[in-house]
């Protein structure tokens, strides 16, 4: 099978725990539930542009462990391709503790574990999986060599080249940004590419038009309830959010990433496909976890057209 959607990422194990609200620094509270959920960014974008219509391969790094097992059997119930998803003996899958509060909001610490040993070498062994994409998507939670390796050879291959700067720890190196087709940062992550600070239409056109100037192509703001801004040399778009109750943004992002690629894979244009993608998130929020809060295409169709 061809993907036409191939991710380079994370996958992790999520440790979700709901409280009231979220702890002081040195205070303890009681929660309200803790669950196990498939998550990690990479994965998660996976699961989002397979459930909304693209065929999708993964490529990361599981640990030995029994996590690594059934984040691996997990995206193969999806109709993933984890034939470049290396099991790293030694090590432990990667996993991430999040709390959610009553707000809907999030707090995230991952722990990298075999995510961390996804190397350009893996890449290059699985050229011809890269070969077959028309999207390509990264995201920052594998080692940066690595993300540098795929974007360069996304652009030699001449595929639709997708960065999602998340999570981000400061500016991206300079020679990244001629290789990016579409660089989806949320206001947090266009101000630490950026340096301008993001909390309007305005500062994020400025912010998106620096980011443009280093070399990306179109650069697509989300901005939660603000909705998303298209900029590109041409054309500048606000596209409105969709109103929905919260109950939890983990994924959020993910959600827009993924459906994002897989509206290009199929031949949506970007307009279209930012739309699209919008729903798809908007709807991801209105249920709690990561994976398991990725609407599925007819959910997306019945949204749009009730
Ligand atoms: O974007 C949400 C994801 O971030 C979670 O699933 C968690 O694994 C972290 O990677």
């Amino acid at each position: 099978m061809q993907a036409s959607v191939v991710v380079v990422g994370s996958l992790n194990m999520d440790l979700v725990t709901r409280t009231e609200r979220l702890p002081y620094p040195g205070e303890t509270l009681f929660g309200q539930s803790f669950g196990t959920v498939h998550g990690g960014k990479g994965a998660n974008q996976a699961v989002a542009a397979s459930r909304l219509g693209a065929r999708v391969a993964m490529v990361g790094c599981v640990g030995d462990d029994a996590y690594g097992l059934q984040l691996r059997e997990g995206l193969l119930a999806e109709h993933i391709d984890c034939q470049a998803v290396r099991t790293v003996s030694g090590s432990a899958s990667g996993v991430a503790l999040i709390m959610v509060d009553a707000g809907s909001q999030n707090t995230i610490v991952v722990v990298a574990g075999a995510n961390g040993c996804l190397e350009p070498q893996d890449i290059k062994s699985f050229d011809e999986v890269l070969q077959g994409a028309e999207v390509l998507v990264c995201q920052l939670e594998v080692p940066v060599e690595t993300v540098g390796y795929v974007l360069g050879r996304g652009r030699e291959l001449d595929k639709i080249v997708i960065l999602n700067p998340a999570p981000v720890s400061g500016p991206l190196p300079a020679h990244w940004y001629a290789n990016l087709d579409y660089l989806i940062p949320n206001e947090t992550e266009a101000w630490a590419l950026s340096g301008v600070t993001v909390d309007s239409l305005e500062s994020a056109e400025l912010a998106a038009r620096r980011l443009l100037a280093f070399g990306a192509r179109k650069v697509i703001v989300t901005l939660g309830a603000l909705g998303a801004l298209f900029v590109s040399a041409r054309r500048v778009v606000h596209f409105a959010a969709p109103k929905v109750e919260a109950v939890d943004a983990t994924a959020a992002g993910d959600t827009f990433v993924g459906a994002f690629s897989a509206a290009l894979a199929s031949g949506k244009d970007e307009d279209e496909a930012i739309r699209f993608a919008q729903v798809a998130a908007a709807l991801s929020v209105t249920r709690a976890g990561a994976q398991p809060s990725i609407p599925l295409l007819r959910d997306v169709q019945d949204f749009a057209a009730p």
